[in-house]
């Protein structure tokens, strides 16, 4: 917390020494009440001058009228403190969390991520706001009440010095007791929020697997477990307030007897009396505020640490002093490979398997790379180190000659253009959601962008066009559309490397063929017109879609099982050969040198044909 105050409270050093000081006021005010109250018993209502009752009856309206004002004027320094630190938090994680790199990511998780940034920072807040209106305020009170206490009379206070640790070890006892169960509480939401986060999103699937009623029994017994705990919480937090109250009427009742008997023989007046029981009350109630200000700076402490940890957490990919890497000339590009992998590995954690293991492979400028292998063989990870989304455990990854990790991340997610595998939209239009790459696009170089994509089809026939709504995650669109659109949206910049990681996966042949179909003229177009030709990177599982790659690499549990041509690797790799007899018709295998066609081989007929053959 403290960590937190010094990141963020300098801003508002002043409101937190203005709030605090109003509120000093007002406690003095509520401290010299007691007072007032005892001259109007003793001098009005005892000796029956209704004057001395106005009189004071005034004072004391003077007196609530001042304190509110302070109270007022301390609110407001309150709520400015805490509003605007939580905004500059809220602020300052969202930043902090784009540019953590995706190992950071998947540690922290994203539900934990969200949970972070609003119900820790609404802790944070609230604790700030009660910091600067109620932390003076209620020691204060309660210290000044005991001393003005004590200064009427020692004998009474004897009662005052008994009931005051009682009631401080009942706290104690309840709250040693309390404070590991609040911390708990947090990672115990955190539990809610991750199922809540996958039972919702994946919404669909729940219904279309009848998982339903698992789903509801998987939250219920996250929702009943963080209840459980927040139970024994408020069952171990219930005995404070009444024993806290018993007590307190106990040491009132004691006051009431003995100061009678003090009343009695003229030791003591009978407004001396009732300031006492006053203050006995203001001070016994503050111990009970205090104990509040406890649970609450507990809570917010537990919760600043979580958003400490994610402000300091270093992101393991930074650019920090790289220069700007300069592009290799459009007429003498023979020389420069656009990509390579050199021995590049990755593992997802220290002892985890590799899920990349050294490959290596070089790619020259203008031409295509086909990534084929099972389900979990790598090639999104391969992919994902290109534009440094990880960083390889060992060897390098090269650009346009140059080591990724001497790019500049802007420069290089600028050249390299990354379609992943899971098309996701953000609300908006389609045009917010095209431009993300160069905000300054034409309306002329979306709609090609969109041709190219195989998507414009579809965006013409909406009313709106370019202007068309985009809900939250593209709902509002089928997947192969969502799939063309984030095609469209990578190529919007002109980028120099295209990769696309099985995003034809919802495209029908045909499409997919289309779409290769007009990279590959773009990138002819792009050599003719004295640009650089577009080297692009096709991630698929399908055989029909890499097969004309200039150069495909079959992936096997993260390592290289082939590299070449689809004849080199049909005559050289057993696994390319299994992958393309358990795909392409009889046909298409009889060419193929070296073919033994499997009597398994599909004969049915292919889906739509392209203009490849496909
Ligand atoms: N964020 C992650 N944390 C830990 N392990 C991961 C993570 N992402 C992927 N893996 C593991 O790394 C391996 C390679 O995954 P990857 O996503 O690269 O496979 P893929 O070939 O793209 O599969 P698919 O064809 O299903 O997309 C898998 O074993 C997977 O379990
Ligand atoms: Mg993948």
């Amino acid at each position: 917390m403290i960590e937190l105050l010094r990141r963020f409270g300098g801003k508002f050093r002043r409101y937190m020494v203005i709030g605090p000081a109003c509120k000093l006021i007002e406690v003095i005010f509520d401290l010299l009440t007691p007072l007032v109250i005892a001259q109007m018993i003793d001098k009005g209502i005892g000796s029956h001058d209704v004057n001395a009752v106005i009189h004071y009856g005034m004072v004391l309206g003077a007196m609530a009228v001042i304190g509110i004002s302070f109270t007022l004027v301390c609110q407001k320094m309150a709520a400015l403190t805490s509003q605007g630190m939580g905004t500059d938090i809220r602020g300052a994680l969202y930043q902090h969390i784009n540019k953590l790199s995706y190992a950071e990511l998947d540690r922290f998780g994203t539900p934990s991520l969200i949970t972070r940034i609003t119900n820790d920072v609404n802790q944070v807040q609230l604790a700030v706001a009660l910091g600067v209106r109620m932390l003076i305020r209620w020691p204060f009170l309660a210290v000044g009440s005991m001393v003005a206490a004590l200064a009427i009379d020692l004998k009474l206070g004897i009662i005052f010095l008994i009931c005051t640790p009682a009631i401080g070890l009942v706290f104690w006892f309840v709250m040693a007791r309390c404070i590991p169960y609040y911390k708990q509480l947090q990672a115990k939401l955190d539990c809610i929020a991750l199922i809540c986060r996958e039972g919702l999103s994946g919404a669909r699937v729940v219904r279309a697997f009848v998982r339903e009623d698992h789903e509801r029994e998987r939250f219920a017994q996250a929702a009943d477990d963080q209840a459980n705990t927040a139970i024994v919480v408020g069952k171990l937090s219930s005995i404070l307030n009444p024993v806290t109250f018993l007590v307190m009427n106990l040491g009132v009742c004691a006051i009431l007897w003995v100061g009678g008997i003090q009343v009695n023989v003229l030791e003591l007046t009978q407004g001396q009396v009732m300031a006492f029981v006053n203050y006995m009350t203001q001070t016994l109630t503050s111990i009970v505020y205090v104990a509040n200000l406890v649970v609450v700076f507990t809570k917010a402490s537990a919760s600043a640490s979580r958003i400490n940890e994610v402000l300091n957490c270093v992101p393991s990919i930074t650019d920090e002093g790289n220069q700007p890497v300069a592009l290799p000339e459009p007429g003498n590009v023979a020389p420069v490979p656009a990509l390579s992998f050199d021995h590049a590995s990755f593992s997802f954690g220290v002892g985890a398997a590799n899920a990349v293991s050294d490959v290596t492979l070089e790619l020259p400028l203008g031409k295509t790379l086909g990534i084929i292998g099972g389900t979990g063989s790598g090639k999104s990870t391969l992919v994902s180190l290109i534009p440094r989304l990880y960083d390889a455990s060992a060897g390098s990854v090269s650009v346009m000659g140059a080591d990724v990790r001497a790019w500049p991340l802007d420069q290089l997610r600028h050249v390299v253009a990354t379609v992943p595998q899971r098309a996701s939209l953000v609300s908006g239009t389609i045009r917010s959601n095209l431009t993300w790459r160069d905000e300054s696009a034409t309306d002329d170089e979306l709609w090609a962008a969109l041709d190219m994509a195989q998507a414009s089809e579809f965006v013409r026939n909406k009313p709106q066009g370019l202007d068309a709504p985009v809900e939250a995650g593209g709902k509002n669109f089928s997947g192969g559309q969502r799939q063309r659109l984030t095609i469209a949206r990578a190529l919007v910049g002109s980028p120099q490397i295209l990769i696309m990681d099985d995003s034809a996966s919802a495209l029908d042949f045909k499409t997919d063929a289309a779409l290769r179909h007009a990279i590959r003229e773009r990138s002819v177009r792009g050599a003719a017109e004295g640009g650089l030709p577009l080297t692009t990177v096709i991630v698929s599982q399908r055989v029909s879609t890499v097969r004309d790659a200039d150069m495909i690499c079959v992936l096997d549990h993260g390592s290289v099982a082939g590299l070449g041509t689809h004849d080199e690797l049909y005559a050289s790799c057993q696994l390319y050969r299994e992958i393309c007899q358990s795909q392409l018709r009889r046909e298409e295998l009889e060419g193929q040198q070296g073919s033994t066609v499997p009597a398994s081989a599909p004969t049915a007929p292919a889906p739509t044909c392209s203009k490849e053959g496909c």
